[in-house]
């Protein structure tokens, strides 16, 4: 789907944050640039039911927990993640109870949530971005841009 403005992006946030359940994970890929860190800011302060949330990037710490009203929300930045060995000591298990936004998913390797809905942002000449939502068959409604591998 195509996502003009930042505003789209975070609108497509906001909709998925509707939607979301303990034991969810979103797994957000897409160059630098694209609006990873739009999307998470959006969610999070969607899921949180506060539109002044603070939304550090966890570049360093490589995970921020916040207490949203559905569940512990589990925020990954792995770009700086040597192994998927060292998810253990992030908490990893108890992040699966969770809900889970997951920037850099590449790093999980084998560790890669099996439910996962697949979020990917690109960047097109014009600057415009696109998105394309893989996964969660039947759960996405058609203004996210659900389509066959979807199951819509
Ligand atoms: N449609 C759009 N959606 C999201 N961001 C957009 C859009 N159009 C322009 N932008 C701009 O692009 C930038 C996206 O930055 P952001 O930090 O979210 O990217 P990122 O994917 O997290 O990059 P990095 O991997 O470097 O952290 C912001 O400055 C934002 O204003
Ligand atoms: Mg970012």
């Amino acid at each position: 789907m195509l996502l003009k403005t930042e505003a789209d992006t975070a609108q497509l946030a906001r909709t998925l944050a509707g939607l979301v359940q303990p034991g969810d994970a979103i797994l957000l890929s897409g160059p630098l640039g694209a609006g990873k860190s739009v999307f998470a800011r959006a969610f999070l302060r969607s899921v949180c039911a506060d539109p002044a949330l603070e939304v550090p990037s966890p570049t360093y710490t490589l995970v921020q927990a916040y207490d949203a009203p559905v569940a512990t929300v589990y925020h990954f930045d792995l770009w700086r993640l040597s192994s998927p060995d060292e998810l253990d000591e992030l908490g990893w298990d108890d992040a699966c109870e969770g809900i889970m936004l997951v920037e850099w998913p590449e790093r999980l390797e084998d560790m890669m949530p099996p439910h996962a809905l697949h979020l990917t942002l690109d960047v097109a000449e014009d600057g415009s971005r696109t998105a394309t939502l893989v996964g969660w068959p039947g759960r996405l409604p058609t203004s996210c841009g659900a389509g066959p591998e979807n199951g819509a």
